[in-house]
């Protein structure tokens, strides 16, 4: 089934270009490059990569091998031919990011850009991306920030007038309903005059998130709220209140350690010796907003 993806891959190659767009050059990309850190030498697979200008970046960059994935083949057509023309040593595959064609532990880096909340089953994607991830690896992901960017759920809102203070000056506030509410939304893309694809996008709260990476035995080891460059601040009406709150999530998380036998005894000694003294108890009715739950001191 052709999906908005495919339907506007060309528009958004164009968009993109090698460099990304306004939104990627100068806001998101910079937080991810700093989080991903120098890749000479690694073994890189880029999820959901688009037009895979990301996943050439990372190749130039002296990566050991680049495989960029994308479900819509399209993306994975304009990045190859990208390759044709200017080789950079990365592959393209069609792949759904919850069927990574490849084998176990054999990663150093996942990186997702801009791409989880875009995918229907992101469980299944970071599920992924944490088999393929070798004992040392990591998985960097960017997102649209999931308590300020919700789609058509959130909006700016600007209040202007004179504070107590007597100056005159523009409020910026960020909106959002609904953000419990999980679910599929559509995004309307204009790209041509009065042509719209729509594609799909899936609102998660921080929590499932966090649970997804739980499951998938992943902790997170950086997370990264990207603050706009100067050129975003004076091309993007956005740009100046972007400074204010921000619309991304950039996260780094490596593999849970699995536990050694001897820091299973360490933990259980532990965890005895807390039972004995009293200390790490659980203290009902404390901490937690007077909701009667519980919290450990
Ligand atoms: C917002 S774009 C981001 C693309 C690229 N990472 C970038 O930053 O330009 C989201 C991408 O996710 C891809 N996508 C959506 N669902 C997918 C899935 N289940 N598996 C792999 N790719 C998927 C789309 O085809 C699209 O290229």
């Amino acid at each position: 089934m052709t999906s908005g993806w495919d339907a506007m891959a060309r528009w958004r190659d164009r968009r993109m270009g090698a460099n990304g767009d306004l939104w990627h050059r100068s806001l998101i990309d910079p937080a991810v490059r700093r989080v991903v850190g120098p890749v000479r030498g690694l073994r890189v697979v880029d999820v959901a990569c688009g037009n895979g200008y990301l996943a050439r970046r990372m190749a130039r960059a002296g990566a050991a091998t680049v495989v960029g994935f994308d479900r819509s083949a399209p993306n994975v057509r304009i990045a190859r031919g990208h390759e044709r023309n200017d080789p950079t040593g990365a592959r393209f595959e069609v792949a759904d990011a919850a069927r990574l064609p490849l084998p176990t532990g054999t990663t150093d880096l996942v990186v997702a850009n801009m791409a989880l909340m875009d995918i229907a089953d992101a469980r299944g994607a970071i599920r992924e991306a944490a088999r393929v991830l070798g004992p040392n690896g990591r998985f960097v992901f960017s997102i649209a920030h999931p308590c300020f960017d919700l789609d058509d759920r959130s909006l700016w809102s600007v209040e202007r007038g004179f504070g107590t203070d007597g100056i005159y000056r523009a409020t910026v506030w960020r909106k959002v309903r609904g953000y419990r509410v999980e679910g599929r939304s559509r995004i309307p893309w204009e790209v041509s005059a009065g042509r719209i694809v729509w594609t799909e996008s899936f609102h998660r709260t921080l929590s499932t998130y966090s649970g997804y990476l739980r499951a998938a035995r992943l902790v997170v080891t950086r997370l990264e709220e990207p603050w706009p460059l100067p050129e975003i601040v004076a091309k993007s009406p956005q740009g100046t209140f972007l400074t204010e709150i921000p619309l991304h999530l950039v996260v780094e998380a490596v593999p849970r350690a699995a536990p050694t036998r001897g820091s299973r005894t360490r933990q259980r000694s532990r965890a005895g010796a807390s039972r004995r003294s009293g200390s790490g108890a659980r203290t009902p009715g404390t901490g937690s907003r007077g909701r009667g739950s519980t919290t450990v001191s």
